[in-house]
């Protein structure tokens, strides 16, 4: 297999730390490998499969060595400067931030669920939002199956959804300090609020989840609906999510389909107080389901909640993941 040349954009962050805890455990056949970020960490070093590291400063001639591959979670704005130049450069840019992922020239993927995307890529691949990943995770199979009429999006988001210092806030907001990152305390707290309000009325948060829905299953006409609340939690993001089918359904035969869909673990035994669980998901890649009941007020719905890491599979573990398919298609 050919080894590539792998780069981390924003490797001193949340998500960028967790890109290179997944390249190692998932052992990618990397050949140089570079951590970028901005100036202030730049001469830091960061330990990467038994070898230091010094951050580089991005800067516009970071791409002028050949970069086959970069993971980018540096913010909006320096993927919307850099993303660009390294793509002109030849290196394929997975972003994690919402800069490029509405753009019609690049493919927003989840790889279980739509990788034939990944074909017409210009060198910029998009990574979803993190809350929009776990959804199309069941949302896929059932669509395919059932044919998916309206979802409604319910989101219970940890604070590592907001980076570092939103893991801060909530740290030092259990100690009585005040927010920073947050415009209100998130310690004991639920705020339906997670990035900027639109004109709308919704956030941006929220019409994430609605535009992105839509571009991964390809169909412009499904309704979606979204309430995207930031709570208490370090880590792993909770989703209730209720969904209509324009074809009717047996409940033993679609928990069947989401059994045996990829990248589902289903937790679904409430008798037993089974079903999934934020502070048990953290640190696996799989999307976790339960409480799958059917919604009695429709004539075809039903009701799921859905939990996972959000930093992994919602982040981290997507983007590397995408970096494989990518790598495979270089061999093949
Ligand atoms: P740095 O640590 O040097 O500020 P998080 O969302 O967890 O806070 O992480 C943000 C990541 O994006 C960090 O690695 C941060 O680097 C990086 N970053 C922020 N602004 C820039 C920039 N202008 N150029 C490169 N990296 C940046």
């Amino acid at each position: 297999m050919k080894k590539i040349n792998l780069a981390v954009v924003g490797a001193t962050g949340m998500v960028g730390r967790t890109f290179l805890k997944i390249l190692e455990e998932r052992q990618l056949p990397i050949e140089n490998f570079y951590v970028m970020a901005s100036s202030r960490s730049a001469g830091k070093t960061i330990s990467f499969n038994g070898k230091d590291y010094v951050v580089e400063e991005l800067t516009e001639n970071s791409f002028d060595k050949p970069i086959d591959i970069a993971l980018f979670s540096a913010g909006g704005s320096t993927s919307e400067k850099f993303a660009p130049i390294a793509a002109a450069h030849g290196c394929i840019v997975i972003d994690n931030s919402s800069q490029w992922r509405m753009d019609p020239e690049v493919p927003l993927v989840v790889p279980e669920v739509n990788p034939e995307d990944l074909s017409w890529h210009k060198n910029i691949i998009a990574n979803p939002n993190c809350s929009t990943i776990q959804a199309m995770v069941p949302l896929k199979p059932l669509d395919e199956k059932y044919k998916i009429k309206r979802v409604v999006y319910s989101t219970y988001q940890a604070v590592s959804g907001a980076g570092l210092a939103g893991w801060a806030d909530l740290e030092n907001g259990l100690k009585g300090e005040e927010p920073k990152k947050f415009p209100h305390a998130i310690a004991n707290n639920c705020l339906p609020h997670i990035d900027v309000f639109l004109e709308n009325g919704y956030t941006k948060e929220e019409m994430k989840m609605i535009d992105e829905t839509k571009k991964i299953l390809h169909d412009d006409n499904m309704r979606v609906t979204a309430t995207t609340v930031r709570v208490p939690v370090f880590n792993s993001h909770s989703e209730s999510i209720n969904l209509e089918f324009e074809k009717p359904f047996e409940l033993d035969e679609l928990i069947e389909t989401l059994k045996n869909a990829p990248g589902i673990v289903l937790l679904n035994d409430s008798a037993n107080n089974e079903y999934p669980l934020a502070a048990s998901v953290t640190g696996r890649d799989e999307v976790f389901i339960g409480r799958v009941r059917r919604d009695e007020s429709v004539d075809n719905g039903i009701n799921l909640w859905v939990v996972a890491d959000n930093i992994r599979k919602g982040a981290a573990t997507n983007a590397v993941q995408i970096a494989e398919e990518i790598i495979k298609k270089m061999n093949a």
